[in-house]
């Protein structure tokens, strides 16, 4: 009933990054860039267990793999959905009764760290719903259909959101729930969508200017600096 669950989302179609292979499976320094996060959320220990999101053109080659490797913990593979939001859905709906908190990261985010993890963690303790964020170094600006710029929101209050977010279990099922009734399903994150149905105050801790999320291939090539850096 206490355990904490990771969900690893990998099932997005990389319509941006635009090459065949999804963003997450592609290489980086040697191993797919989903492995970085699955084996820091592998190697936490205060995570129990493991839900794995990849596209349904992925499931056999990748059970195939899990069933290999020797594996610390137990990996549920899951299949994907059309959007985010239903690759997160089909993770929940695939869980037990065990859970208490669940943390959310996007596979394309290589970076993430323990120390992201543990932050996640120990702020559930005080809030229902976490998640990373890092200041905006740009200025922001809400733009007309016309493509003028019509105001410009005050950056020191702007952030941007990363993953890992974390939640409890309970709290973010029943955002799922409100959302899949009135089929709102277009939200970009968790956090947003328990903010739209006003279930819990979003806890912004510091996220990290490295937990870059993979989206261009210039971004690639960003991570590939990162990981000479961290490496050498
Ligand atoms: N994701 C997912 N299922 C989806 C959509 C996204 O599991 N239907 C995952 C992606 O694999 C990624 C993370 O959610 O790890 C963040 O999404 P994003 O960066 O938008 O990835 P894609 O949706 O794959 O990219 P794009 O929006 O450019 O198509
Ligand atoms: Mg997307």
């Amino acid at each position: 009933m206490n355990k904490t669950i990771a969900i690893l989302l990998a099932a997005g179609k990389s319509e941006r990054f635009r090459n065949e292979t999804p963003k997450p499976f592609l290489i980086l320094g040697g191993k797919a860039i989903y492995q970085y996060s699955l084996s820091v959320f592998e190697t936490h220990p205060e995570i129990d267990e493991i839900v794995f999101v990849v596209p349904q053109e992925m499931l056999l080659v990748e059970n195939e793999k899990l069933k290999k490797e020797k594996r610390l913990k137990t990996i549920h593979l899951v299949e994907g959905g059309e959007t985010r939001f239903q690759s997160v859905k089909n993770a929940l709906d695939h869980l037990g009764a065990n859970f208490k908190l669940v943390l959310i990261h996007d596979a394309a985010r290589p970076f993430i760290t323990k120390d992201l993890i543990d932050k996640c963690i120990q702020n559930l303790s005080q809030n229902k719903a976490v998640s990373c964020a890092i200041e905006s170094t740009d200025t922001l600006v809400f733009a007309n259909e016309k493509g003028f710029a019509n105001s410009f929101p005050d950056r020191s209050k702007l952030y941007r959101i990363q993953t890992p977010q974390a939640f409890h279990l309970d709290v973010l099922k029943k955002g799922y729930s409100l959302a899949s009734k009135e089929e709102k399903t277009d939200f970009t994150d968790d956090g947003s969508m328990i903010s739209h149905y006003n279930l819990a105050p979003i806890f912004l801790i510091p996220g990290n200017e490295k937990n870059i999320k993979i989206t261009f291939p210039f971004d690639l090539e960003i991570a590939e600096q990162i990981l000479l850096k961290k490496r050498s």
